[in-house]
């Protein structure tokens, strides 16, 4: 019931010509069989994705937003401006926008407020250290990242967000997470959607695993039960890795 979803998130790759070259290179090769498919470029980007994928299936995301509409914020985009760039998703909490540019649980929650406000669909993304899946504290890294997000939303509000489970140890490091692992993981996660937003809500909402998902890996991470799709990273950048992501195998 829950339909696939298979995202390319490009980070600060490609600009205007290459975004162009890729969407070329993949919609020659897509057939209409498929997940539902989505890729995030950078900002300046977005205009040429949008032509690009224009009369295909292709969602387009943003890789962030701020948390206002509008005022003194330099340097910053509103969920309004990417909607109306043409974007449908916007990547959220990314590990990358946690560690490096310091965003926290508070920031993050009103982020995805913003983008709810401007129907945009937010994928909130959340995962743990090596530290701390080591020392067994990886429950509760995520238990609070879910809740610094989402305590005070109500079920409808959560019924539009995807969920991206992304280990930090596994992101652009060639290490997955076991489908065993990545599967214990998601069915925590959709536990805990569970219990504070019920059932109905918990079947509904998709959890994406992202962290080195490769052509050699997707197939095995798919066949989980929890697994609904991939955040992917590297893999996203050539045209005929991602086409073999979408063509995950079912099993
Ligand atoms: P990699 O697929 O390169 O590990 O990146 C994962 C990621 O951070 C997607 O958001």
């Amino acid at each position: 019931m829950r339909r696939p979803l298979i995202a390319g998130n490009w980070k600060l790759n490609k600009n205007q010509e290459e975004t162009a070259a890729f969407a070329r290179e993949l919609l020659f090769d897509l057939g209409d069989e498929f997940p539902e498919v989505m890729i995030a470029p950078v900002f300046t980007s977005l205009a040429e994705a949008k032509q690009a994928f224009a009369n295909s299936p292709v969602r387009l995301g943003a890789q962030n937003c701020y948390a206002e509409t509008g005022g003194a914020f330099t340097g910053e985009i509103s969920a309004e401006m990417l909607k109306e760039a043409g974007c449908d998703y916007v990547i959220l909490g990314h590990s990358e926008r946690r560690e490096i540019f310091g965003e926290d649980d508070t920031l993050i929650r009103r982020k995805i407020l913003a983008a709810l406000q401007a129907r945009l669909l937010p994928i909130l993304c959340i995962g743990e250290s090596l530290e701390h899946r080591e020392s067994g504290q990886t429950e509760v890294v995520l238990q609070k990242q879910l809740q610094g997000a989402l305590a005070e939303f109500t079920p409808e509000q959560v019924e539009h967000l995807t969920l991206a489970y992304e280990p930090i140890w596994a992101i652009g490091t060639g290490k997955t997470a076991t489908p065993e692992m990545a599967q214990e993981t998601h069915a925590f996660i959709r536990n805990w959607l569970d219990q504070h937003f019920g059932d109905i809500e918990a079947q509904k909402v998709r959890i994406l695993y992202g962290g080195s998902v490769k052509p050699g890996n997707v197939d095995a991470l798919m066949a989980q039960p929890d697994i609904d799709g991939a955040l992917v990273g590297g893999a996203s950048l050539q045209s005929k890795d991602f086409l073999r992501l979408i063509r995950f195998e079912q099993g």
